[in-house]
Order: structure tokens, then sequence, then C-alpha cells
């Protein structure tokens, strides 16, 4: 295969722009310093997941003993046996909550999902998609969930089984909804434990708090059924990817024999990425756990960086407990076109992923926050 010279040159242009541009990002979660050079020889090979790593597969070319290796080691970071768990890699965390509601769907089919107004946008799409009655619930102005608006809301509707939608970690605040106190809410209404369900959208946090030393209940022990976490955030990897983990009893319940690949679907995707799992299995394999403890714990100093030079200059930041995603009142758009940050009504925020090795971007994006601010009040 060739190009010609017009379209070689394309390509080269479109090389030198990712060079420059390969840190850029500090308003959205995608850490940019992964290197997976290692498995770099496999992007010659048709390789496809499609179906159950757990199975044999009649498509040979699959990765699906990494993709095992990467669903123990989430198994057990998210605090589930992995004999009793089943999961897969994702295309995302889109695909990872989608998977969740479609289980919590499957096992109470005139259930309603309940989410919050600080959930990401999509959790909307994939309750059209799924066909699913939903109930939005108010938001606390920290972001978290508003406990009494969801157990009123059970409440008046006389709903009996409930799928709770739970933010590990908010998309524009970062906020963690208190999964304990939704359980104990929806005892104190006598609703049992095995009547309703609770997923766990972990896209961001899912990597963080199992490596700080005292982080909000977010586990399968903690209560959960299922939680979905995005690869290519705190993790990073250039391909977007995302892991879910559920339990494998309720996945049962939706599996289907396939006779043309000769193996039991129970995915979303038919065809899945095999050049995914092969990128989470090098992650975690590649990192100790003293390696992520560090890596978060940079990344979480970082944040308290910027919230403590955004106060001392007068402006109102605030980062949750736990968190990387500091939230700063919306600047100018000359500042936030400038840095690519992400906004949402009235604040804006930035995300210290690992590749804030230093402060230097953090400052000149404070910087210009700042002199914004002295100009309007000028
Ligand atoms: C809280 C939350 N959930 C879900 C998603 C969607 O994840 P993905 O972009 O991996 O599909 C995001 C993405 O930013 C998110 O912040």
């Amino acid at each position: 295969m060739s190009l010609s010279i017009v379209d070689q040159n394309k390509l080269d242009a479109f090389w030198a722009y990712c060079v420059k541009n390969q840190y850029f990002n500090i308003g959205y979660p995608e850490s940019a310093d992964f290197d997976y050079t290692m498995i770099e020889r496999f992007m010659r090979f048709s390789i496809n997941n499609c179906g159950d790593w757990g199975e044999y597969c009649n498509y040979l070319l699959n990765s699906f003993d990494f993709e095992k290796e990467v669903m123990e080691y989430f198994s057990t970071i998210f605090k589930i046996p992995f004999e009793e768990s089943w999961g897969y890699v994702t295309n995302g965390g889109t695909e990872s909550n989608m998977f969740g509601c479609y289980l919590g769907r499957e096992l109470f089919p005139n259930g309603t999902l309940y989410y919050s107004k600080d959930t990401h946008y999509s959790v909307a799409k994939i309750v059209k998609l799924l066909r699913i009655k939903s109930k939005l619930v108010e938001s606390q102005p920290n972001g978290e969930m508003d406990y009494d608006d969801l157990i009123k809301k059970i409440t008046l509707s006389g709903e009996s089984n409930p799928i709770i939608f739970a933010n590990i970690g908010t998309t524009v605040r970062g906020a963690i909804d208190n999964i304990t106190e939704i359980q104990n809410r929806i005892a104190a209404i006598g609703i049992p434990r095995d009547n309703y369900y609770l997923h766990a959208d972990a896209a961001l946090s899912g990597m963080i708090l199992p490596f700080v030393e005292d982080p909000q209940p977010f586990t399968f022990a903690d209560g959960i059924d299922s939680i979905g976490v995005s690869g290519h955030k705190m993790i990073g990897s250039p391909i977007p990817c995302g892991i879910v983990v559920a339990k494998k009893n309720n996945v049962d319940r939706i599996s289907v024999e396939i006779d043309y690949i000769a193996a039991h679907d129970k995915t979303i995707s038919g065809s899945r990425n095999g050049h995914t799992p092969l990128m989470m299995w090098a992650a975690v394999r590649s990192h100790s756990e003293a390696e992520w403890r560090r890596r978060i714990g940079h990344s979480l100093i970082m944040a308290k960086y910027a919230v403590d030079r955004f106060n001392a200059a007068g402006i109102d930041a605030l980062c949750h407990k736990n968190s990387i995603t500091v939230v700063f009142p919306k600047p100018s758009e000359w500042v936030w076109k400038k840095h690519c940050l992400a906004i949402s009504g009235d604040v804006a925020h930035l995300i210290t992923t690992a590749h804030h090795l230093d402060s230097s971007q953090i400052d000149e994006l404070i910087d210009d926050v700042i002199a914004d601010k002295n100009q309007r009040a000028a």
C-alpha cells in the first residue's frame, strides 16, 4: 500500500500536529503519559474479541487470555471474587454504563432508572436506547445526588424495583454520590436489598479510589451491583475504551448462544476491539500498586496546588476529597478556548491528570484566569 505525495504530506502534518498537542489536555480527564510501544506490533493483526473471553471462540485471533487477566485485576480492585464476577473491556465508559443499566433493566423490567442532574449526558441517551423508564433526581449544589429528592421520587411513584445510577465522580464537579446513604435510605422506606439495582459510574474515579488511603464507598464490598470505568481516562490509552464489572449470576441471565461464533454472547457490540484489552493488560501489568498510588497521589497534590493558587487569588475553587477535578467560575471565552477547557453553566474545571508532571500548564491557565478576573474588574 502506498500513498500519493499529497496524502503522505497530509499524514506527516497530522503527525506533527499530534506531537505538538500531545499534552494539550487540562480540561478533560484523559491522561496522555501512556507508553504502549511493547504492543504496537500487534496493530498488523485483525484481532477481534467477539463473544465471551471465558469461552472457546472460533475466531482464533482474539486476545481473550489478556482480557481475562484484565478482568481478574479489576475484580480485585473493585472487591468482588473473580469467580463471582463477569465483565469485559468495552468501547468506553458509556458502553460500560449502558451494560450496567441493561442488566438492571433485565433484572427489573418494570423498574425505573433514577439518575441525578449531574450525571453524564450519555445516560439520557442510554435511557432512550434501552427504552427504560427513568426519573431525573435533583443534585445538591456540590454535585452530589439529592438523597431527599431520590427517596421522595421513589416513594411518590410507588416504585418497588428502583434502578439507581450512582455517580462515583461526576463529570463536571467530580462529586461522589454516597452509596451507603442511598442504601440506608432505600432500606428505610422498606425496599429489601434484593429488590433494587445499584450501578456505579466510576468513569474517572474508578482508577483513583482503589489507590487512596481513605476512599469513599464505591465497590462491590460496599454494595454495588455493577461498575463502569473508562480506560482512556486515569489509565490512559490511544484508543477510547472502558471496563465494566458486574455480578456473574446477573450476567448469566442475559447470555445467549450464538452458533455463528460457536460461543455465548453477553456483550453489547458483536465484534469487539481486541487491541484495547491488550492495552489495558499492558497498563495493569506494567504498574505496581505502589506506582499507581504514586501516580494518583501526584495528581491529587496537583489538584490541591491548583485550588490553593485559585483561593490565594480570591477565586472560589472547589475540589472534592479524592478528586482531581478542580472547579472554578467560568472565565471569559478567550481563556476557556485558549486552554480547551470544558465548561458547564457558570463553571469550568481543570483536571490534573497524570501527564501534569509539574505545575507549569496549571500555572499558565491560572495566570490567565487571574488576568481575566482583573480585566473584568477594571
Ligand atoms: C462521569 C462520567 N461518566 C461517563 C462518561 C462517559 O465515558 P466515555 O467518554 O468513556 O464513554 C464520562 C466521560 O467523561 C464521565 O465523566
